[in-house]
């Protein structure tokens, strides 16, 4: 008689497996309509009942995923959505994709997986595959998901099937989606990599099996550490750049030119995403439990902490040279999502740039063209703001535009010859102009006369 692994597999290569994703956001709905795409029967679980009738109203809210994606399977009768964990009941497998925020305290907050988790646990049945896809520290599978999942009696890697497998998504990205990025999978015991791998190889064309759920939760914690402290380097040249009177951008796309050993990361106002500023410190609060303390990750912590300030002092210095003091300066924030081209707020940085001028006395407004509204809970000004086109007349209106976000939407052409002082953290306009000030480089209207700091006075 087949074992409970291979009956699982079976049913997952036969396409006959009915899958679960819990959460269906950012993360979740894209993996729910792949596995739908491939063939496989799917429900997503979600307690925001917007989303759930959006995805059974065959609509999208997510950008990457098109409204056609979720018609088609929902059409074909392979994609639903439900708020009640009941239907838990009659799955094979369940992907877990809820939020891994950190507390104030910079604590990893694990609410959501337990709430997700607990649910489950009431329908855990025998040959069940539960994935945890949520970003966390290492441990977390086998030291908080497994206990919670075994308490009923059911033992992890024998009667069910248990791994963690990091999802990679970049949001707004052409490229690379679900389809096309390899897959990390490490499962509690051989039986559940392997039908973890399986599940995933229906609808991801590379998947990368890992030795356990613990190796798997540290690539991820890799992957986004490096990309963290790499940003925090080029933030920290950009503003020794600044001191030097060099321009960083120049500099590091000269370096890039280098075909080996060398790989470009840029500066900015900041960090941004539900990621980068908030996985590493999944990873430093879990080194500190064994006594190891993460030098590389606070010390990026703090540069890339302290470039909102940088670029608040950018600005100020900008209406300074126009003689003009910041209180009761009108700025534009063009760009308020964390990256180019999305709708995402979550941690953006112009948000806390936006905060601190607005504690400075500026007057604020701003220019998204993937974010219509700003709710005043979502920033330290507390009121609500509309979107401002970008036109001749708006930029009338206001004193300073600061990019903060280069959105490729944006008519850069009107913006340069209609703001009367523009300060640029993102390199989005390249030629220079003289009233263009950017971050990382020195003044333009002072190209001229402006000296770099004469250290020489300083030094014993
Ligand atoms: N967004 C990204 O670019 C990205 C990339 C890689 C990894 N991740 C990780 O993936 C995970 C999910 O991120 P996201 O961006 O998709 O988040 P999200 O906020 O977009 O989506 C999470 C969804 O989970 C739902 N939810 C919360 N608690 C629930 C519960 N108990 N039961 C059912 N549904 C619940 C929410 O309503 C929401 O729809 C996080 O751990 C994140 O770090 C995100």
């Amino acid at each position: 008689m087949a074992s409970t692994a291979e009956r699982l597999l079976a049913r997952i290569h036969d396409r006959q497996a009915r899958v679960g994703v819990v959460g269906l956001g950012y993360v979740g709905l894209p993996l729910a309509v792949e596995f739908a795409r491939n063939g496989l029967t799917t429900i997503g679980i979600d307690l925001d009942e917007r989303k759930v009738e959006a995805v059974n109203q065959r609509e999208s809210y997510i950008p990457d995923v098109t409204p056609a994606d979720v018609r088609a399977s929902v059409d074909a009768g392979r994609l639903t959505a439900t708020t009640d964990y009941g239907v838990a009941a009659g799955l094979d497998t369940i992907n877990i994709c809820v939020p891994t925020p950190l507390r104030k305290t910079k604590d990893p907050d694990m609410s959501y997986i337990v709430s997700a988790v607990e649910k489950i646990a009431a329908h855990l049945h025998p040959g069940m595959l539960i994935v945890l896809e949520s970003t966390t520290y290492p441990g977390t599978t086998e030291e908080l998901v497994q206990p919670m999942l075994e308490a009923g009696g059911l033992e992890a890697g024998v009667d069910f099937f248990l791994a963690f497998s990091p999802e990679r998504v970049d949001p707004g990205n052409p490229r690379f989606n679900t389809h096309n990025v390899p897959k990390v999978v490490g499962g509690v015991g051989e039986a559940s990599t392997r039908l973890a791998a399986a599940l995933y190889a229906t609808a991801v064309e590379t998947i990368v099996p890992v030795s356990s759920p613990r190796a798997a939760e540290m690539v991820k914690l890799l992957e986004n550490t490096f990309r963290m402290v790499n940003i925090g380097l080029v933030n920290e040249i950009a503003l020794m750049c600044d001191r030097l009177g060099l321009d960083v951008w120049e500099v590091v796309n000269a370096a890039k030119t280098k075909p080996f050993g060398f790989m470009p990361f840029y500066p900015g106002p900041g960090l941004g995403g539900h990621c980068i500023p908030i996985d590493p410190f999944y990873l430093s609060w879990k080194a500190k439990q064994y006594g190891f303390e993460p030098r590389f990750i606070e010390l990026a912590g703090q540069v890339n902490g302290a470039m909102p300030h940088a670029t608040v002092d950018k600005i100020a210095d900008a209406l300074n040279v126009q003689k003009k003091a910041l209180n009761g300066a009108r700025v534009m924030i063009l760009g308020i999502a964390y990256k180019r081209d999305i709708d995402d707020l979550r941690e953006s940085p112009s948000l806390d740039v936006m905060g601190l001028l607005h504690r400075k006395g500026a007057q604020l407004c701003y220019s998204d063209p993937h974010v219509p509204t700003l709710a005043g809970r979502s920033w330290i000004g507390g009121y609500d703001l509309a979107s401002t086109p970008i036109t001749s007349a708006t930029l009338a209106d206001v004193d300073c535009v600061a990019i903060l976000t280069d959105h490729s939407a944006v008519d850069y052409g009107t913006l340069v010859a209609a703001a009367p002082l523009i300060v640029d953290t993102r390199d989005a306009i390249k030629e220079p102009q003289p009233h263009v000030f950017k971050l990382g480089a020195p003044p333009p209207a002072y190209a001229e006369t402006w000296q770099p700091m004469d250290i020489s006075r300083h030094v014993a």
